[in-house]
């Protein structure tokens, strides 16, 4: 059976610096109340670089790390709920861009769980031999579907993109287990609107229409800490292993409390858990892609190592992929 293997990793976030401090000149918030309920110190807000910048730019990145050539890309998935455009995707504008040959691309939406989602996804093609190298990409400009007047979400997400290429392998490593789930009648506590109904025949919604993400903030935090329990639980047992079969846990950056929760009910030592909101605060698909080369760079993954990627996100959806490190 083919395995897919993670073999190059890639991240970017804009170099735009926004503090607690700095939101406190846009609403009623402190640095305090941020760090004490979120963690969130600063966050990176995109000055004019749009979404498919950042997912070419990680991209690119995990492609050179990849070793692979443009050329050697048979497709492109790119989770993303902020799109540049409904048409084109993102990923055909990093296709071309990059110069990958005929590689097919198209995005996914699964909001925050979306990198995890596309994970799997690309998995699916490889395990079954139909592709040999995907190039996973989870990007967001979060800041431009934000109400900067509401406190209540626009401190708690910024912008950012990772990127994997993903290989098959004859041996068995790379992704171990999934669990991909979802609860849509949840959908109404996490929302971001699209372009209301407009024709000939109805006009009315369009005057009310704004994209900004509005969120029902205690229900997601319930939401999450549940439904990621749930998640390493699942592949650990289709995986038949322990917690402490279990190097790292990188879970999605929304919360460091919801972290911190899923810690304390799972008995894995916080220590485990990678964070890094405190940087980036909450990049919606980039989080996971971004933690993983940071990862990287301070030499913590060895091959062998096993790991647990865990998002969760509007829709509602959710997700964990088991992987050894290779
Ligand atoms: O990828 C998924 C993304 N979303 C999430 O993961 C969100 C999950 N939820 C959360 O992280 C938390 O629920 C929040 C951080 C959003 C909110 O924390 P909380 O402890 O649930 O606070 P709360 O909503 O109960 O609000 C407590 C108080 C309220 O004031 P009153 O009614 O007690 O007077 C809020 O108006 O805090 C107020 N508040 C703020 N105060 C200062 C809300 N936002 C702020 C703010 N600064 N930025």
């Amino acid at each position: 059976m083919l395995h897919a293997t993670i073999i190059g990793t890639g991240s970017y976030v804009p170099s735009n610096v926004m503090t607690n401090e700095d939101l406190t000149k846009l609403v009623e918030t402190s640095d305090e109340w941020i760090v004490s309920r979120t963690g969130i110190k600063e966050r990176r807000i995109s000055t004019g670089e749009k979404t498919s910048d950042l997912a070419y730019e990680a991209a690119y990145r995990a492609l050179q790390s990849s070793g692979r050539k443009a050329t050697d890309i048979d497709l492109i998935i790119c989770a993303t709920i902020t799109p540049d455009y409904f048409m084109p995707s993102v990923a055909c504008m990093v296709q071309g861009k990059l110069g990958a040959g005929r590689a097919a691309a198209y995005d996914l939406t699964a909001a925050c769980t979306g990198f995890v989602f596309a994970l799997v996804t690309a998995a699916q093609f490889i395990e079954t031999g139909m592709y040999t190298n995907v190039l996973v990409i989870g990007a967001d400009t979060n800041s431009k579907i934000l109400d900067w007047k509401d406190r209540s979400t626009c401190v708690l997400f910024g912008d950012g993109a990772g990127a994997v290429v993903l290989s098959a392998s004859e041996e068995k490593k790379g992704i171990i287990a999934a669990d991909l789930t979802s609860d849509g009648s949840k959908h109404s506590i996490l929302v971001s609107p699209a372009v209301p109904l407009s024709n000939p025949y109805i006009q009315d919604e369009i005057e009310s229409f704004n994209p900004s993400i509005r969120m029902q903030g205690q229900e997601v935090f319930k939401f999450a800490v549940r439904i990621v329990l749930e998640n390493i639980e699942a592949v650990l047992k289709k995986a038949d292993l322990k917690a402490e079969d279990i190097k790292y846990i990188v879970p999605h950056q929304a919360n460091r409390r919801i972290i911190e929760h899923v810690a304390k009910c799972s008995g894995i030592p916080l220590e485990k858990f990678y964070i890094n909101l405190d940087r980036y605060g909450n990049t919606s698909s980039g989080t996971i892609g971004i933690a993983l080369v940071e990862m990287l760079q301070d030499n913590m993954l060895q091959p062998g190592d096993k790991i647990i990627m865990v998002g969760f996100g509007g829709g509602m959806t959710s997700g964990a992929v088991l992987l050894e490190w290779n």
